[in-house]
Formats: structure tokens, C-alpha cells, sequence
């Protein structure tokens, strides 16, 4: 793995007075360089922090950028073991196998989220991109601290929708009439979005349980706004028995998202123009591509997917359904997947008696996942053992107050 000397965006130190987690001095359990001595298991939180989004930039450290990576994995080894149950290391399927190795659970997006929502651990270190960390941090109690080791580990798909754009579009669909609307934002959202959802009566979902989420929607207004993703809408409503026509897409870059008011009146789905730029790169040509190469194979893709791949796969869910669909796999099988390379390469090493390989021949990597490295693992954990706190990610009271609705509608009904 190449080393980045990234720009962070927070280092802070672990402070009462900034209402963040206290950490008593303390240090790897081999009395390691970078730490002073502590008794495992000696962490101490200050009384009920409060949730801020204070940042400071910071730089990955020398110590951390430059050294071997051998080196940096014996130490956040180190630094793990001397954490104990202080810590909690959770990591997405597409994390690369070196932080995979430090994970105490892995998962797709409600997975972890589950894990988050469950844990009693002071520190939460989530291995995956902001948003996760974003969820996770809501769904935990406000003295327990969410640390992602790069900040810049963001989802550019999550991007695409700014909470602004929604309310304009809100309002859009509020003139334009026809019946009530209820907002779904996928997890790939930023909290901002999340807490419009809760407050207008909306829920999150994930991949793996959109469906339900559709159908709690329909049950209780006219008309879906579901966001950011096209693609998971769109897969996910067809595959409910809903025609493309009764589609649009709101574009947010146009005036009135590109469509007319009885447009939007008369759509029962209203899907933003958001998208993951790693699955799009998925086509129908590789499928065909592989079909011709291998017929007896089967090609299995992730509903980020465009609808002409997810139309032309065997099967489609979310990165834990195709995890499960590989182990029940029977031996000598052949599988295509459309997901990010990491998981794909990951799947293929663990079922050494399937061919299993990515339906693209150019690598579909998710750049933003990848930035969690060695280097970064190792600074977030030695830091929690050194009695800092670094890249905390803190949602802001208000936010996650309303944010936190649509997450537990989603956990109930899910
Ligand atoms: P999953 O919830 O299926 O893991 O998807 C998250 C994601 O970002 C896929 O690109
Ligand atoms: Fe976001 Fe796509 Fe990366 Fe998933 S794979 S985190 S949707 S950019």
C-alpha cells in the first residue's frame, strides 16, 4: 500500500474543558516509543461530553507517514492489544486487509451501524468513510467518541446532495401539489440530510433494506424522494413492481431539477441525481463480456449499479448479502461481482474453490475507503493510548437530534 502524508482535518487533544473523552496516561503494552506507561484497561472518560464539530488541521505525522509499514502494523498491534475493550474496531467490507485485520466486526453500512448502536466501548474507531462514522456517532451516546482515522475519507456520492438543494427541492414538491411526499435518504448522506428526513417524517435505509423502506414510505404518503442515489432507488423500486415511468429525476444543478410541476406531480418517485462514481464504472458490455467468456458463470453486483447491469446480473444486494452469496456458493462456481476491488480480491482469497473475479477489467476502487491505511490506523489507535483523541467525528447536538429519528425508523423497521 503507497503512503500518503494527507492533510487532516482534526487533531485533538483530549481535553474535559473541550467536553471530549478524558484518557488517563497510557501506553502500548510493550512500553513502545511513542507512548508513556499506562495500566490496560486504565482509560477514563470525563463526565457526559457534549457532541461538537470542532476541527483542527492537522498532518499525518512524520513518525506515522514515513515509517515502514511492517513497523506501523507491530505497533497499532501493540497499541490495539493495550486498548482492550476501551476500543472498538469496525471495518467495511471494503477496507483493505491490513485494517480488516485490526477489525473486531466487519459489515456492510447497517451492519456496522448495528454494531455502533449496540456498543458500550468509550472509543469507536471506524474504519470506513465519514458518513459511517457520521451514523456512528449519533447512534452512540454522547461520552462515547467516534474516531475516523483519516477525516479526508469522505463518499463522493454523499456529496452530491447538499441539505440546501433538498429543501429547495422540497419545496418544488410542496407547490407542485399532488399528494404527500416522504424523503428517504441512503446512509451515503451526510447528517445534515439524515435530520431533514427526521424531521419531515422520512427515514434512512441502506442497501440491504431499501425495499422495506419503499414500502413504509408508500404506506405513508403518495410519492417517494429518495436520495442521493438513482440507482439504488431506481433498482429498488423496478424490482417492487414499479415502472420507470412512474420515475423522474431531480436534477440538482438544473432550475426546478430539470422537470416541470406536473412532472413532479405525477411521479410516485422522485430520485435525485446522485451516484457512486466505482459502481458506475460497471457496464453492460462486461457483463456480456463475461457471459460469452464464461456462460455457466454467474455475475453478482451491488444495487449502486446502473439498471442495465442490475437488469442483466444473476442476483444484486447489498456488500454483506454478496459476501453471503459467495460462502453459500457451491465449489467450482464461477462469479463475476460488481462491487469495489477490495472485497471482490477479498471474496476471491476466501473461496480458493470458486473462480471468483470483478466483472470490470479496469480496478473499480473506492479511492476515499482506501485512504484508511496502516499509517492512519496506527496514529488513531497509539493517539488513544498516548491520551488523545485524534479526527474525532462529532455530529452537532441539534443535527443528530433529528437525525437519530430517521436512523431508528429505519432500525425498527429494518
Ligand atoms: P453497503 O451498505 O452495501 O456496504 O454499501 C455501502 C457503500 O458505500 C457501497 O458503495
Ligand atoms: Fe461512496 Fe461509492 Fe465509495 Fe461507497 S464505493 S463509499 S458509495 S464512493
Amino acid at each position: 500500500m503507497g503512503r500518503r502524508a494527507a492533510t487532516v482535518q482534526s487533531s485533538i487533544r483530549a481535553d474535559p474543558s473541550r467536553n471530549l473523552p478524558l484518557l488517563q496516561p497510557s501506553s502500548v503494552d510493550d512500553g513502545g516509543p511513542q507512548t508513556e506507561p499506562r495500566e490496560a484497561g486504565a482509560l477514563a472518560l470525563a463526565p457526559v461530553p457534549v457532541k461538537t464539530s470542532a476541527t483542527l488541521e492537522a498532518t499525518l505525522p512524520d513518525d506515522y507517514a514515513l515509517a515502514p509499514e511492517e513497523d506501523l502494523l507491530a505497533r497499532a498491534a501493540r497499541a490495539r492489544r493495550s486498548l482492550g475493550d476501551d476500543a472498538l474496531v469496525l471495518a467495511h467490507h471494503y477496507q483493505c486487509d491490513e485494517v480488516v485485520a485490526f477489525a473486531d466486526a466487519t459489515g456492510d453500512s447497517f451492519k456496522l451501524a448495528r454494531h455502533a448502536a449496540r456498543s458500550r466501548s468509550p472509543f469507536i474507531v471506524f474504519c470506513g468513510v465519514h458518513f459511517m462514522a457520521e451514523t456512528a456517532d449519533i447512534l452512540t451516546r454522547p461520552d462515547q467518541a467516534v474516531i475516523l482515522p483519516d477525516l479526508a475519507a469522505g463518499c463522493s456520492m454523499a456529496d452530491m446532495a447538499h441539505v440546501r438543494q433538498v429543501e429547495d427541492c422540497w419545496e418544488a414538491l410542496r407547490e407542485a401539489g399532488g399528494g404527500a411526499t416522504v424523503p428517504i435518504t441512503y446512509m451515503n448522506s451526510s447528517a445534515a440530510i439524515k435530520a431533514f428526513c427526521g424531521r419531515h417524517g422520512g427515514a434512512v435505509c441502506t442497501s440491504s433494506n431499501a425495499r422495506r423502506l419503499i414500502e413504509w414510505a408508500l404506506g405513508r404518503g403518495e410519492r417517494v424522494l429518495f436520495l442521493p442515489d438513482q440507482h439504488l432507488g431506481r433498482n429498488t423500486a423496478h424490482a417492487m413492481g414499479h415502472p420507470l415511468e412512474s420515475m423522474v429525476v431531480w436534477d440538482p444543478a438544473l432550475s426546478m431539477g430539470g422537470l416541470t410541476p406536473g412532472a413532479l406531480r405525477a411521479a410516485r418517485f422522485v430520485l435525485w441525481k446522485g451516484h457512486c462514481s466505482v459502481h458506475t464504472r460497471f457496464t453492460l458490455e462486461d457483463v456480456h463480456r463475461f457471459r460469452a467468456a464464461h456462460p455457466e458463470g454467474r455475475v453478482l453486483v451491488h444495487p449502486e449499479c446502473t439498471f442495465d447491469v442490475v437488469q442483466a446480473a444473476d442476483c444484486w444486494g447489498s456488500t454483506e448479502y454478496i459476501r453471503r452469496v459467495l460462502d453459500e456458493a457451491e465449489p467450482g462456481s464461477t462469479w463475476a461481482i460488481g462491487t469495489e476491488i477490495h472485497l471482490t480480491n477479498r471474496l476471491a482469497s476466501e473461496h480458493p474453490d470458486k473462480s471468483v473475479r470483478s466483472l470490470s477489467p479496469v480496478m473499480c476502487l473506492c479511492a476515499t475507503m482506501y485512504r484508511i491505511d496502516p499509517p492512519h490506523l496506527c496514529w488513531a489507535l497509539e493517539s488513544l493510548v498516548r491520551g488523545e483523541v485524534v479526527h474525532r467525528v462529532s455530529v452537532p447536538t441539534e443535527v443528530a437530534a433529528e437525525a437519530v429519528v430517521a436512523l431508528e425508523r429505519m432500525l425498527e423497521i429494518a
